[in-house]
């Protein structure tokens, strides 16, 4: 996975209306967008809100939103016209609109997405493949503290990545969100431990578009339900936080150098920081053989996200996240280093073996993986996006905390 596809998501969603018809007629069911959704109409209503016990402040609350149902094909089925396209070629896409159920005037801590079974069961153990799941809050404009397309020298380009950064905000900004690996914990807004107060500011009338990217391996079409699980304050407490997702391949996406024989590093070019705050929290996401993430700024290594192997030695359970607040100023850049070791995780083969680190090794990923009789489909799978090894770093920038965090530290 690029960076590239996550930066033009965001603007994708956004040009919609202007595509017209087509593509965005008629997905109908359940009212999970076409047209209508996506411009003035409706947000689709949550099919449940339930609370749940906070579980990073004692006393704050935590909701978990369930949409749904989407409606998906069977694996080999014809997709249904008016889905968004798909980064799979045998994946559904799906733009939603969200309001209701998500908090509002109020300041998220930490949240996380989920897809579900109707019953509440994960869709992952039931042969569903989340490419993606990614929210913006359509309504939120934010600066990009950092650029998305790193130079040789940290300083700020005027090219495409000027360009994008100026768009970016203005369009939205990018809330919790899933990718196609396993570094998908809860998101950190704020961390009470780090003595900064900080959160995901929700404004009284904010929109979310939810941008939805799912592969279903059973040959008979099913409903999934998408969650968003946040815990949140009431009112805007402390510095408001975001975060973006840089890649190591940057805008021209280098891909990531691996070896067979052993371990292997790749570090990016220097991204341009663009506002003065701090990270408040960074976690890295990689492919099958990775073993770490490095986070530096102005080459001085601040945050090592590892990966953590499950049961096996090519599937990545999940990766670790760091949490010491970093303070940092416009003018200072940021760099990241991803570490592979085919060596130490024979079978990963950079990422893409078509078996269990295809995809970066998200669990269960297909009832028959691992199972008797067939792993075929799967293995193509594999092959398609997760053949190259990948790193990306998902950051949290609280802005206007540096001081809070210099003093903190
Ligand atoms: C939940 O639904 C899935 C899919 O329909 C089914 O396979 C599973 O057995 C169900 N689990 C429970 C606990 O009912
Ligand atoms: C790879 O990066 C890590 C972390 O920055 C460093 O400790 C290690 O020495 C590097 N290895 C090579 C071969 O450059």
């Amino acid at each position: 996975m690029t960076i590239l596809p996550f930066l033009l998501l965001p603007l994708g969603s956004l040009a919609a209306p202007q595509l017209g018809g087509g593509i965005f007629d008629g997905i109908g069911d359940g009212g999970l967008g076409g047209i209508g959704g996506i411009l003035g109409s409706e947000p689709m209503t949550p099919e449940s809100v339930s609370d749940l016990e906070p579980k990073l402040r004692p006393g704050a609350k935590r909701t978990l939103i369930r949409w749904g149902p989407y409606k998906m094909a069977g694996y080999e089925e014809e997709k249904p016209e008016g889905t968004i396209p798909s980064m799979d070629p045998n994946g559904e896409g799906y733009l939603s609109k969200w309001k209701e159920g998500i908090c509002h005037d109020c300041t998220v801590l930490g949240g996380v997405i989920g897809l579900q079974m109707e019953n509440g069961t994960n869709a992952l153990d039931n042969g569903v493949y989340i490419h993606h799941i990614l929210s913006f809050d359509r309504t939120k404009k934010t600066d990009s503290f950092v650029s998305r397309c790193p130079t040789e020298d940290g300083k700020p380009s005027g090219g495409l990545g000027g360009i994008i950064d100026k768009i970016g905000g203005l369009m939205g900004t990018m809330f919790v969100g899933v990718g196609e690996d396993n570094g998908n914990d809860f998101k950190i807004y704020s961390n009470d431990a780090s003595g900064i107060k900080s959160g995901f500011h929700i404004g009284p009338d904010d929109e979310f578009f939810a941008n939805i990217d799912l592969v279903n391996y059973n040959p008979q079409p099913l409903d999934v339900f998408v969650t968003m699980d946040i815990e949140f304050v009431d009112g805007k407490e402390g510095f408001d936080a975001y975060g973006t997702l840089l890649d190591v391949g940057g805008c021209s996406m280098t891909p990531i150098n691996t070896d067979p024989n052993g371990p292997v590093n790749t570090t990016s070019e220097k991204f341009p920081i663009l506002a003065d705050g701090a990270i408040v929290s960074a976690i890295g996401h990689l492919h099958a053989g990775g073993e770490a993430m490095v986070l530096a700024i102005n080459d001085q290594e601040r945050c090592v996200s590892q990966a953590e192997y499950g049961e096996t030695s090519s599937v990545i359970a999940g990766m670790s996240q760091c949490l010491d607040p970093i303070q940092v100023v416009e003018g200072d850049y940021l760099t990241m280093t991803a570490i592979y070791d085919l060596k130490a995780h024979p079978g990963s083969e950079g990422g893409g073996d078509g078996g269990h680190g295809g995809h970066g090794g998200q669990k269960k990923r297909a009832p028959q993986e691992g199972g008797e009789g067939e792993g075929e489909g799967d293995g193509g799978h594999g092959g398609h996006m997760g053949g190259a090894a990948m790193g990306m770093f998902d950051i949290i920038f609280a802005l206007g905390a540096g001081e809070a965090a210099a003093t903190a530290a």
